[in-house]
């Protein structure tokens, strides 16, 4: 079934101005704006799955959801009916959002859920963007089944900055548990204790060959021989840093997170949750099948992790299904921290005359967020986490709590008081040797509280995000709602002012809008608060940020109303 239709639009306006424009190739990109319009309807769905049946959330009773496609400058609008019996909220993760953070999605961040039985429209316009992005819940641990890919494929009249590929094919990485995952969080969150690992990954929605009862639940990728197919892996994971290679191939990567990268060759990719990656492969083996493979890159000494690994299979056209198996990638080992840094150290921005790159040169706010696990005391009463303690994750020491009352950006908006606080530290509250064998047990301790950093149109900020060694030092996939940031430098340790900054690349930086900052290190982002609204910044990971893992940038206003957020949609959902 079809679910998006396509409008050409009619804006007199863009007609009038597109008259008058000389160049051809301008003429064609206006006339070819289009609305994409879609219709999501979440309920409950019961799918087989491994060898048991389940009832898990769908959007369109699908799993994963339906993909989206768009082109660059195309304007989408998703009307959302809440038929499940959870509250929901749906996230374009990626999406820039300009002055429509209405539409960004994060639950009392940017609105109020929509209660069972409600809905709202999700309106956003793709700006500068081309490639792979997704959308999935945002509300609890909805996202473990409620998400899809968004396709942005470049304006009409103009092309892929890298040869046209002969198909393409979402991969999208997913996490899947024996049991409804909210129970799984509900759980966690009333003992203390940590979440439960989960039972497979999946690849659109399949676990493939390996698992139990799941060989005819395997996704088949049929390639001619001599082709090139781009593949857009999605790493839509709750919890997990994935791996991923294709047996015999080498991929060539072209983009992460809709931006174009430098062309470059890799045999593994290592994705974050949130992360996507565009490669080529071309089909330049022996006719023949192969395994493309994923599994866990868990760098937390002694934190469990789901240690399976989940295949589809790149068929050539021509292979007879009957022959022996397809032979296995080399994936690293879960705990190769050499490979994850060796494949984030090649990603650069294309940086051409058609994608150009404005790395900002000064800073006007420069921040230091240490970001890590810790504990929360219970007292009077056992919690399950270490030590009768209950787990905690922080920003500054501080974990974040979601208001209930109302969202951050409509108390903003509306100026209710007492919803949140704008006294997020610049700095850690205290400085220690971050990354230490042995942090002082006196510093494990987390303080709750819901606290944004406002910041002023326009400034140029840079955010130092330091890992630290509490409980165990792990990498974590930092999103930033609302932006796509520079990477200007990563590292292992601590960060140190005087040393690191003559390193930074100012060149040619990977843009996106997820960072892996290094187990035990830190990374430098770079970013131009030009757009208005409440933006979450948190760990990828849904345990930690059910931990707190996560702050708010509260953009103000630019000089006019062109520079400022959009009036809240008639249908914003109420507390
Ligand atoms: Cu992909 Cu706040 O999320």
């Amino acid at each position: 079934m079809e679910v998006f239709n396509e409008h050409v639009s009619t804006h007199t306006v863009a007609a009038r101005f597109a008259l008058m424009v000389v160049c051809l190739t301008l003429l064609t990109a206006m006339a070819s704006a289009k609305l994409r319009t879609a219709t999501f309807v979440l309920q409950s769905t019961t799918v087989k799955k491994l060898c048991g049946t389940q009832n898990i959330i769908t959007v369109n009773g699908q799993f994963p959801g339906p993909t989206i496609h768009a082109r660059n400058g195309d304007t989408v609008i998703v009307k959302v009916y809440n038929n499940a019996q959870y509250n929901a909220t749906i996230h374009w993760h990626g999406v820039r959002q300009f002055r429509t953070g209405w539409s960004d999605g994060p639950e009392f961040i940017t609105q109020c859920p929509i209660r069972p039985g409600g809905s709202y429209t999700y309106k956003f316009t793709l700006t500068d963007q081309e490639g792979t992005l997704w959308w999935h819940g945002h509300s609890s641990w909805l996202r473990a089944t409620v998400y899809g890919a968004l396709i942005i494929s470049p304006r009409l009249g103009s092309t892929y900055p890298y040869t046209k590929p002969h198909g393409q094919v979402p991969i999208l990485l997913g996490e899947w548990w024996n049991r409804n995952p909210i129970d799984v969080v509900n759980q966690a969150t009333q003992t203390g204790a940590a979440p439960s690992v989960s039972d497979a990954f999946t690849i659109n929605g399949r676990p493939g060959d390996l698992y139990q009862c799941s060989s005819s639940d395997t996704l088949h990728i049929s390639v001619k021989n001599g082709e090139t197919k781009l593949l857009r892996v999605i790493n839509a994971a709750l919890n997990t840093d994935l791996f991923f290679s294709v047996s015999s191939h080498t991929m060539t990567v072209v983009a992460v997170d809709a931006l174009y990268t430098k062309p470059f060759q890799t045999n593994v990719l290592m994705l974050g949750p949130g992360q996507t990656t565009d490669v080529l492969v071309t089909a330049d083996q022996s006719i023949g099948r192969y395994y493309m493979a994923a599994r866990a890159y868990s760098s937390g000494q002694g934190v469990p992790f789901d240690n399976t690994t989940t295949v589809a299979i790149l068929e050539y056209e021509g292979s007879s299904s009957t022959t022996s198996n397809p032979n296995m990638p080399n994936l690293p080992f879960y705990n190769d921290t050499q490979s994850a840094t060796s494949f984030a150290n090649g990603l650069r921005s294309l940086a051409s005359n058609d994608h150009p790159v404005f790395v900002p040169r000064s800073v006007d706010k420069n921040l230091l967020y240490t970001i890590g696990l810790g504990l929360i005391n219970c007292p009077g009463q056992s919690c399950g986490g270490p030590n009768g303690s209950r787990f905690a994750a922080s920003m500054n020491n501080i974990s974040f709590v979601l208001p209930t009352t109302s969202s951050i950006l409509q108390a903003q908006h509306f100026g209710v008081k007492g919803v949140f606080s704008g006294d997020f530290p610049d700095n850690p509250p205290v400085q220690f040797d971050y990354t230490a064998q042995n942090v002082n047990r006196g510093l494990w301790s987390t303080v709750k509280g819901t606290k944004v950093k406002v910041l002023n149109y326009n400034t140029t900020v840079q955010v130092i995000l330091q890992g630290t060694n509490i409980f165990a030092g792990e990498s974590h996939p930092i999103h930033l709602h609302g932006y796509d940031f520079y990477i200007v430098g990563t590292g292992f340790g601590n960060y140190s002012p005087q040393n690191d900054p003559q390193k930074f690349n100012l060149v040619d930086p990977p843009m996106r809008n997820t960072v892996n900052v290094p187990v035990n290190g830190w990374a430098a982002i770079r970013f131009v608060a030009d757009n208005p609204g409440a933006w979450l910044m948190h760990c990828h990971l849904d345990a930690h940020i059910t931990w707190g893992l996560a702050m708010v940038f509260l953009v103000n206003n630019g000089p006019n109303s062109l520079l400022s957020l959009e009036s809240p949609p008639v249908d914003l959902p109420q507390c």
